[in-house]
């Protein structure tokens, strides 16, 4: 079946800050999102890549991103939506005939072929696999004044990743009842299938340096672990 990446880049990155969105901002020469196409491109697994991201920057994305680097994967350039949620919809809407939908946040550098592996094994074995890593920090349920009020077994908790992988028809249904209900809180797409689609979700190991640039801190990381990817 046809394995379809929806890379997301239509945010606005508002805890980053700057005048260049970060998913264009420079990385070693090349925009941010470069290495997110890459990974993808490069993946034997992959057969199309549907790229989302602002209305503005459509044709920039084609002429400096996808064009520049000869991403000849990406079909498709659709403009995405307010928020992530509605980015993913119109990426989903934008599918067609899709057996599975690998979701990545373009904002995430350094993801592997062993992630995508991982993700596509547990998808085709459970209909979903999303990537994570176990939280090396205790993590503590608070209410709404700072009280604590459960503290979880470690080793149940995992923060968790993309890309997260699912068989389409699975996660476009879940998606499509979304639409009918308040889509306050929701912060990933194995949110939705586990609230909308009545499907169990299935972990898969990701990577500890397959963060997400989130705020300028995040730059100084990612440079440090290229120079050590580069040598
Ligand atoms: N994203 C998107 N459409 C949106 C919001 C986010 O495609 N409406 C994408 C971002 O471009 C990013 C990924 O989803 O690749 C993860 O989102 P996040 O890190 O929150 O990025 P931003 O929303 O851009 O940043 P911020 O929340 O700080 O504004
Ligand atoms: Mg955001």
């Amino acid at each position: 079946g046809k394995c379809t990446a929806i890379i997301l880049a239509a945010g606005q990155g508002k805890r980053m800050g700057g005048q260049v969105r970060k998913q264009f901002m420079e990385l070693q020469g090349k925009p941010l999102l470069y290495y997110s196409l890459h990974c993808f491109q490069e993946s034997g697994l992959i057969d199309e890549i549907l790229l989302v991201t602002g209305k503005d920057q459509i044709e920039y994305c084609i002429k400096n991103v996808v064009e520049r680097y000869g991403f000849s994967k990406v079909v498709k350039i659709v403009a995405g939506g307010e928020q992530r949620y509605d980015s993913v919809y119109e990426g989903l809407k934008a599918c067609g005939d899709s057996e599975y939908v690998f979701i990545h946040d373009g904002a995430r550098p350094f993801v592997t072929e062993e992630i995508l592996q991982r993700g596509y094994e547990a998808a085709r074995k459970y209909g979903t696999g999303i990537a994570g890593v176990l939280s090396k920090d205790t993590v503590k349920i608070v209410d709404g004044k700072k009280n604590v009020i459960e503290t979880p077994l470690r080793d149940r908790v995992w923060i968790v990743q993309t890309p997260q992988i699912f068989e389409y028809n699975l996660v476009r249904c879940a998606y499509d009842r979304l639409q009918l209900f308040d889509k306050t809180g929701i912060t990933d797409d194995a949110m939705v299938v586990e609230e909308m689609g009545n499907h169990t979700v299935h972990m898969v190991p990701g990577d500890y340096t397959n963060i997400k640039i989130t705020t300028p801190d995040d730059l100084d990381v990612a440079a440090q672990f290229m120079q050590k990817i580069s040598g």
